[in-house]
């Protein structure tokens, strides 16, 4: 009883004036050194061990079950906990519960394990914490922002020497911007698009200055639409929204065989809206490098020649495979994409950085200007200022993490993990060809594949049968592979994550497996686990009915 009155009493935190002062570093005071020290050793280390023990994917607790210690929403008075205790709970209560997406057999999703220098390179972004909205709270950070978006922007325009000398320190021009993720990356793209077609022109100041309403008078028009494929990430209807055209104006085209847009049906939507009774304009057209589902890249050369014939904005969706163009091996995948006039590229995507950094160029380098803004403390006009050609305001200096990775890897390192993946994935193709209870759906373009549970005799009846029995058949499968989805995923051990294709077997949407081959330590033979895994939980599953697809 005594000790725990004592322990009580020794916990017992207060928020006063001098505590607190011991929470911002004295850098005049040696303390504070071994301070800082200490803690990032408490995290690292405890980390570490904590993933050597845990080589799973996730504890088996459900949300639901979870989310019950999550209900107090009173903010406490007096501090509850001090950091090294909230660095224990986050690695001894939090970790566990979150998703070890560093596991070799986490193949789901977007997202996995990163280089290690990365946390570092995290940490002095954090240090230093620059605000890059203005060259006053960043200073050179600014400079290297600019230097790091030059760099991308060569990466994809190859343009020579002595353009890159005129743009990289240009006050007055903008090869492209940092921001917060993909989305934002996209909305930024298509808010320039969106400006420059509907610009100041007799008496009218702009859409961004007067609206829609005004820009569609000014114009004559009733309507503007983007267009993208079938497989368009949903990020580009939300832009729909908020740039007031709305989301049902992002007109979706059909892809081929391949799951690339359909040249044909773009003309021809083309065509249809040229001879329109509905006055409308096309703000921009979207060629996917690296669709989210199927990692499939459209056609850029073909897209861009409509788009320069037609006088109409190209966009390049290069979240995903963007950064296929530091492979020799695989960079002619994404040709065509130099005639894009603008691009994005997520660097927490396939730049291995943390979350969360999405990046926007234009070939254009004073196509920015059409959102350019200004205030009088800040962003001034003729300023190095990055906020003035923003959608964001403040924000963290991602270009010190993209800088620091480029020099670690060099364009070399990164394709060495470009082409894991894609190697990586092509196996996998055949040897899911190979098992005769698997169907291949999406052959591997980039380094993702989709594929079903489907035994062969199921696919011989699938061949054979009539439209009918294909649906019914169909829908069967689906049960099976969400619930074999669903269970490996309970089980914890790896993640294939899921999603639904149009495949051309009627127009009817089918259950598929989603793998993204990313982190380097995924090899064939863990692959190879995870299908047997997946194969267990069919054998085994109960209550479905399912006996006529087990053979
Ligand atoms: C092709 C593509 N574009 C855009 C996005 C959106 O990126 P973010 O999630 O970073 O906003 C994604 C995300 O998966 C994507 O795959």
């Amino acid at each position: 009883m005594i000790d725990k009155i004592r322990i009580e009493k020794k916990t017992k935190l207060i928020a006063d004036w001098q505590t607190l002062m011991r929470t911002f570093v004295n850098h005049k005071d040696d303390a504070s050194r071994s301070t800082l020290v200490k803690y990032m050793e408490q995290i690292f280390f405890g980390l570490h061990d904590f993933l050597k023990k845990h080589v799973g994917i996730t504890e088996e607790v459900s949300l639901k079950d979870l989310s019950r210690n999550f209900t107090n929403t009173l903010i406490s008075k007096n501090p509850e906990k001090k950091l090294a205790d909230v660095i224990a709970d986050l690695v001894e209560n939090i970790a566990p519960h979150a998703v070890n997406v560093t596991s070799p057999y986490f193949v789901g999703h977007m997202t996995s394990a990163i280089p290690f220098f990365m946390v570092h390179l995290k940490t002095i972004v954090a240090a230093l914490n620059q605000n890059v909205v203005k060259i006053e709270t960043s200073k050179v950070v600014s400079i290297l922002e600019k230097q790091v978006i030059a760099k991308i922007h060569r990466l994809i325009y190859e343009k020579d020497e002595a353009f890159y000398e005129k743009h990289v320190q240009n006050i007055q021009t903008t090869l492209g911007c940092f921001i917060e993720d993909g989305t934002l990356a996209n909305l930024t793209a298509f808010w320039v698009a969106r400006n420059s077609m509907l610009a100041p022109k007799n008496g009218f100041a702009g859409i961004e200055q007067e609206g829609l309403q005004a820009a569609y008078k000014a114009y004559q028009i009733e309507k503007c639409v983007i267009l993208v494929s079938k497989l368009g990430h949903y990020c580009v209807k939300k832009a729909g929204g908020l740039l007031g055209i709305g989301n049902q104006n992002i007109m979706t085209i059909n892809v081929d065989a391949n799951n690339r847009m359909d040249i044909d049906c773009l003309k021809k939507a083309i065509k249809d809206i040229k001879n329109s009774s509905v006055n409308t304009k096309i703000i921009a057209i979207i060629g996917i490098a690296g669709t989210t589902e199927t990692g499939t890249v459209d056609p850029l050369p073909e897209i861009g020649e409509i788009c320069a014939e037609n006088r109409i904005h190209f966009h390049v969706d290069a979240a995903w495979g963007g950064p296929t163009l530091m492979s020799e091996k695989y960079r002619h995948l994404l040709k065509g994409i130099k005639l894009a006039d603008s691009v994005t590229i997520d660097g927490h995507k396939q730049f291995y950085m943390p979350m969360g950094c999405g990046i926007v160029v234009f070939k254009d380098p004073s196509i920015m200007d059409v959102v350019a803004y200004h205030a009088n403390y800040v962003n001034r006009p003729g300023s190095v200022d990055l906020g003035i050609k923003s959608l964001a305001g403040s924000r963290e200096a991602s270009s010190i993490i993209l800088d620091g990775a480029l020099k670690i890897m060099g364009s070399r390192g990164y394709a060495l993990l470009i082409e894991h993946g894609i190697d990586t994935c092509l196996r996998f193709a055949e040897e899911i060809e190979k098992r005769p209870d698997f169907q291949l759906i999406t052959r591997p373009e980039l380094n993702i594949l989709t594929y079903r549970i489907c035994p062969f005799h199921i696919q011989r009846r699938l061949a054979e049968g009539n439209p009918e029995q294909i649906c019914d058949i169909n829908k069967k499968l689906n049960k099976i592979n969400r619930a074999v989805q669903r269970l490996q995923r309970e089980a914890g051990k790896s993640f294939v994550s899921r999603t639904k294709l149009k495949i051309n077997q009627h127009g009817k949407d089918i259950v598929v497996f989603r793998c993204v081959i990313m982190n380097p330590m995924t090899n064939i033979k863990i692959l190879g686990e995870i299908l047997d895994e997946q194969e267990e939980i069919f054998r085994g599953i109960e209550g479905l009915r399912i006996e006529e697809f087990r053979n």
